[in-house]
């Protein structure tokens, strides 16, 4: 059984059967596979690309990647060409943004070869953005930083919306597209669901609490089944500025009045970024309501570059990574979510109404209201969402809530309340249509101590991360019970230093093993696609983060081959398909960035000046580049 399937349940059920089953059968039996095994046939078909880090990207033999969309790449006829030197805000505004993460195809009249593109730009890295500045900015003062510097950090921020056509084997942007829009933390939003207009979100500014200003630190994201684009809002505390320090510079203790607990649970304020400098509004000394108006999924119809992007807040605010979605077989439409912060937890919504496809205009208002929930992991690997519901049982005024607005607004205290299970950074939650199934991203958590572990979290230390492979009752996504599995536990199976207690089917060669999973996708036929996120820990793996083909079903269930490998201190974002299957698409995140500090021969920290690496450009003029990049197969046909 256990070589058979590779099954959590086989290995590890039970407090005893995670020593016991792994230290009997778990090395032997697994070195007994190695020898004489070739499974089942590979589905992935392309021959796997080496581990390694270098100054630039690789892809599987065969297959070409070219970039489609590069930071300060015009999306407008009347954008300035980019030049580094010269950099405005306004200039900003008009070109593509820094950091492009998650990434959405909508095809236009049913074409591969044409649609639109949806990118989110996460956030900025002033070092190698601005000539001005020669190192990190130390954020207890942001000494370089001016205002001018953030305001093109701001416009650098939020969304992309850009046409694209396909010309034989290459790709290329439409510029003069009415589609094509720039979304950003200063776009007017509206806000609907249970704290739309709540006290708690009303300002100096905003009186109404319903005039929402902008959108931040987009992450990953997802699609809905009626063509809109989802932006999931992540690490929105980071973006908030006080004056009221310790003696360290950092954030003075309970500070927040009225808001000091919510503040607490979430980080708030953050201090990453000094644009409360000089913006009030992202100062919480002046606006301490502000942070709750951000940490929201925003809906955008890229259809329409005329609308207003909606922020739902019934699905809760939280430091969201993602919200991909499942047309579920009753006609609702489930939601799921992962809170990328040490210990948080994993997130579904459920819409109250029933998709519609003669519809559209009812559709869009689905994700106004419905129910959120919390999910709790147990160790006879099944498990159960717990509803997120003002009145019941703990989500009282007895405990604090008031209304529903602040079981949205304090959704992290809500599932703290109610037990669910502390998670190693919850990265994507993917549905797979195919199989009924859903993955779930765990990027890390080194914080996790000994005697904190559990089933789902089973490692201490757990520097590498790993997959959870959920089953909703009945293939039923609005069930409120499921399974679930351990499907890889990340980094390497032969680490000559042990300790890291990996488990990957041993098909998956030397070459094909992963750490931190982050963003996922499940193509056409089913299979699962997993892009890493690493930071600095690239250098415990010796690998750079890169896009894998991860197997989920038959003999070869956990085995991982790598398809395309990024540039040092790069991460590896946003794999989506065109629907024909013939174009991928990656987001190539802050090239030369990460851990640029251990790579040999360069040995220091990235800086505009003397970056590790100019990809992708390599002229001496032009810093590193975030971009989005176009795989193709040489000579045409599906990928993989
Ligand atoms: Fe923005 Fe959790 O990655
Ligand atoms: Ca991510
Ligand atoms: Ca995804």
């Amino acid at each position: 059984m256990i070589l058979r399937r590779y099954s959590r349940r086989a290995v590890m059920c039970g407090t005893l059967g995670v020593v016991a089953v792994a230290t009997l059968f778990g090395r032997s039996l697994l070195t007994a596979k190695e020898a004489n095994a070739d499974p089942s046939p590979d589905r992935f078909d392309f021959k796997e690309i080496a581990a390694g880090v270098d100054l630039t990207h690789h892809v599987a033999e065969g297959y070409k990647a070219h970039h489609l969309l590069r930071w300060g790449d015009k999306l407008f006829p009347d954008a300035p060409d980019f030049d580094p030197l010269k950099q405005t805000a306004a200039a900003q505004l008009r070109q593509f943004g820094y950091n492009n993460d998650y990434i959405a195809y909508f095809p236009l009249d049913g074409s591969s070869g044409h649609g639109l593109l949806c990118i989110n730009h996460e956030y900025t890295n002033e070092e190698l953005m601005f000539p001005s500045l020669t190192e990190r900015q130390d954020t207890t003062g942001f000494k370089g930083m001016t205002e001018e510097l953030v305001n093109i950090e701001m416009a650098a921020h939020g969304v992309a919306v850009v046409e694209i056509v396909r010309n034989g084997e290459d790709w290329a942007v439409v510029l003069d597209s009415p589609y094509n829009r720039r979304i950003s933390p200063l776009t007017p939003m509206a806000v609907d669901g249970p704290a739309a207009g709540d006290p708690r979100l009303k300002t100096k500014g905003d009186a109404s609490g319903e005039a929402l200003v902008g959108t931040l630190n987009n992450c990953a994201g997802g699609t809905t089944p009626w063509g809109t684009y989802l932006t999931a809002e992540e690490n929105f505390h980071a973006y908030f500025w006080t004056d009221q320090r310790d003696s360290e510079g950092k954030p003075a203790k309970g500070i927040g009045g009225a808001e000091a607990e919510s503040y607490q649970l979430y980080g708030v304020p953050g201090l990453w970024q000094a644009w409360g400098k000089f913006h009030d509004r992202f100062n919480v000394d002046k606006e301490p309501n502000e942070p709750n108006r951000f940490g929201w999924v925003v809906e955008i119809d890229p259809s329409d570059p005329t609308s207003r992007p909606v922020k739902h807040t019934a699905l809760g605010r939280f430091c969201h990574e993602g919200a991909e979605t499942v047309l579920n077989r009753d006609g609702r439409v489930v939601v799921y979510c992962g809170d990328d912060t040490r210990g948080e937890y994993v997130y579904r919504f459920v819409t109250e109404g029933r998709y519609d496809p003669d519809n559209r205009d009812a559709n869009k208002t689905l994700l106004s209201s419905g129910r959120l929930y919390a999910a709790r992991f147990d160790a006879d690997g099944s498990g159960r969402w717990l509803p997120l519901v003002f009145g019941e049982p703990l989500l009282t005024p007895e405990f604090g809530f008031r209304s529903e607005a602040d079981v949205m607004i304090d959704a992290r205290r809500a599932g703290d309340l109610l037990g669910a299970t502390r998670m190693d950074r919850p990265e994507d939650v993917q549905p797979n249509p195919v199989n009924g199934k859903v993955y779930i991203n765990l990027t890390n958590n080194d914080k996790r101590k000994a005697d904190q572990v559990d089933s789902a979290n089973p490692r201490p230390n757990n520097v590498f991360g790993h997959i959870i492979e959920l089953a909703p009752k009945e293939a039923d996504h609005a069930a409120d019970t499921f399974t679930w599995d351990i499907l890889v536990r990340c980094g390497n199976p032969h680490d000559p230093r042990g300790g890291v207690d990996a488990w990957w089917n041993p098909a998956t060669s030397d070459q094909g093993w992963f750490a931190s999973p982050d963003n996922a996708c499940v193509d056409d036929k089913g299979r699962l696609w997993i892009a890493t996120d690493q930071g600095d820990n690239w250098a415990r793996t010796g690998r750079a983060d890169g896009l894998y083909g991860l197997e989920t079903e038959g003999d070869r269930r956990g085995t991982s081959k790598m398809f395309f490998r990024v540039p040092v201190g790069a991460e590896m974002c946003g794999p989506c398909f065109t629907p024909d299957r013939e174009t991928l698409f990656v987001a190539v995140q802050h090239p030369g960035a990460d851990g640029t500090e251990s790579l040999y021969g360069f040995g220091q920290p990235s800086t505009y000046k003397n970056p590790a690496t100019r990809w992708p450009d390599f002229s001496e003029d032009l810093p590193p580049r975030p971009s989005v990049m176009v795989i193709t197969k040489m000579g045409g046909g599906k990928i993989a």
